[in-house]
């Protein structure tokens, strides 16, 4: 297991009193895995990415990290969150070289291992651009770029697509689910979107309103070299598609927001 929830509570103490967020989650991601998670919003998805990346401690229970309990702040995950945070005064290039330059890698090894990542991910040409100068989609590719910059063995995702339009959401998509098969990677995907939940996943967790906690866990056995373009045609996508919605639908009522 790389990450785990071990009976995870966490309870925020506000103005208004105590709000728990999580209750009772138990869910173990493995090496290499791809879990997406998907709930109502207020649920406690993003509190419990913020764990894993050990922005707080839960108030129950344990969150682990390659069997250790996550200490602040594990820098063995990339956090990318629906905010793409690209420093305006920056090219997409020294964007990307940010996390480079904080760990003090030389600047000709950085820039070429930049320029890598830049072209991998299809903005070669862009690399001189500014954020305002570039496409939502490009801002969330050279996001990406960064975020694989550090080489995190484990990804988390909070939303990171959806901001954009269907198209380049699919574009996004592919490539994501491309770079964490040939690069290995572990992910952990937050989405309010049951077609991407499916589409991405070798697994997802349901979660009940707030205080959110799992209500179902449903495999996907949809290959690994599954083709996002066709697969919406598939019936075991479509009945994947459905049972999450059967789990989903009931908490409607209680979504915040
Ligand atoms: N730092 C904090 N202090 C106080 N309350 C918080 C804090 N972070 C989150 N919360 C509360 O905890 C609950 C869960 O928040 P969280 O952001 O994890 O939900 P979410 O499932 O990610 O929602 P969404 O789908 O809308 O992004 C919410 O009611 C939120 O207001
Ligand atoms: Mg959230």
């Amino acid at each position: 297991m790389l990450i785990a929830y071990e009976n995870v509570g966490k309870t925020f103490e506000t103005l208004e009193g105590d709000l728990t967020a999580v209750r009772d989650v138990n869910l173990a991601v493995r090496r290499g895995e791809f879990v997406t998670l998907v709930g109502p919003s207020g649920c406690g998805k993003s509190t419990l990415l913020n764990m894993a990346a050990g922005l707080f401690a839960p108030t129950v229970g344990t969150v682990r990290y390659d069997g250790e309990e996550v200490a602040p702040y594990n820098q063995r995950v990339g956090y990318m969150t629906q905010n793409d945070h690209l420093l305006p005064w920056r090219d997409a290039r020294d964007n990307v070289l940010v996390p480079l330059e904080i760990r003090g890698m030389g600047r000709g090894e950085a820039q070429d291992r930049v320029d890598e990542l830049l072209e991998q991910l299809g903005l070669k040409g862009f690399e001189r651009a500014y954020p305002s100068q570039l496409s939502g989609g490009m801002k969330k590719r050279t996001a990406l770029a960064r975020l694989l910059a550090y080489d995190p063995e484990a990804l988390l995702m909070d939303e990171p697509f959806g901001a954009l339009d269907a198209q380049l959401r699919l574009k996004m998509q592919i490539e994501i689910l491309r770079l964490a098969r040939t690069l290995r990677k572990t992910v952990v995907f937050v989405t309010h979107d049951l077609d991407e939940a499916v589409s991405l996943a070798d697994r997802t967790a349901v979660f009940s309103a707030r205080p959110g906690t799992i209500i179902r866990v449903v495999d996907v056995p949809l290959g690994e070299e599954r083709d996002l373009l066709t697969l919406r045609r598939d019936s075991a996508y479509r009945d994947l598609t459905a049972e999450l919605w059967d789990h989903l639908s009931p908490t409607v009522d209680h979504a915040e927001g």
